[in-house]
């Protein structure tokens, strides 16, 4: 199982995956959790690039766009561990919202592995710019707009659940569980 978190900067995708997979783990299941970018030599170099003044314009977003491409390819045999339920902070959907053209973004990400669930922790562009540290270029609000948009589009060529990330982190939390049961065969309704 391969279950992917989604969202702008500021969802609390990393809260709410540490939390799911306390859940999954008291439930039986061995659990493992992977963060993009990695922490590779492709990852770093990756964060350096993400600092950069110009990381929004076409030429840096396209160089990104391969180096994403690029990291994903190092953690495959991870994904593909199928004895693991695996917890995945961002994904090629992320490239996909953030980068582009999208046509060639899905060519050079043609062998990153499909999820079988996307999680897509949802909320407004203001109340994530707010939650939002400033240091990194992507998190301005026009920018952001976009990516929201393109994710709520994205999310419907797969298995997803949108989830409104702006309620209280319980509720949030419930909320991923109950999306979440169905495939792990655990009972929705006895989710509180
Ligand atoms: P992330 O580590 O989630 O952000 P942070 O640690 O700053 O909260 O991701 C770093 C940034 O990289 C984030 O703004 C989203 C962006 N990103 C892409 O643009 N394309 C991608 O394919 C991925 C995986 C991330």
């Amino acid at each position: 199982m391969y279950i992917v978190f989604e969202g702008i900067d500021g969802a609390g995708k990393s809260t709410q995956i540490n939390l799911l997979k306390y859940w999954l783990t008291e439930n039986g299941f061995d659990v493992e959790k992977v963060v993009e970018p990695t922490d590779s030599e492709v990852g770093k170099l990756i964060r350096e690039m993400l600092q950069r003044s110009d990381a929004t314009t076409d030429k840096v977003q396209k160089a990104l766009g391969l180096l994403f491409a690029a990291d994903r390819m190092l953690i495959m045999d991870k994904l593909n561990d199928d004895s693991k339920v695996i917890l995945s902070d961002r994904s090629f959907i992320s490239s996909l919202a953030y980068q582009k053209p999208v046509e060639w973004i899905k060519q050079i990400n043609k062998y990153a592995k499909e999820p079988d669930l996307v999680l897509l922790l949802d909320m407004d562009v203001k109340t994530s710019v707010n939650r939002c540290s400033k240091d990194d270029v992507f998190e301005n609000e026009e920018f952001l707009k976009e990516v929201r948009t393109n994710y709520l589009e994205l999310v419907g060529d797969f298995n997803h659940a949108v989830i409104d990330a702006t309620n209280g982190l319980n509720k949030v939390s419930i909320d991923i569980k109950k999306a979440v049961a169905p495939y792990m065969g655990i009972c929705p309704d006895c989710i509180r």
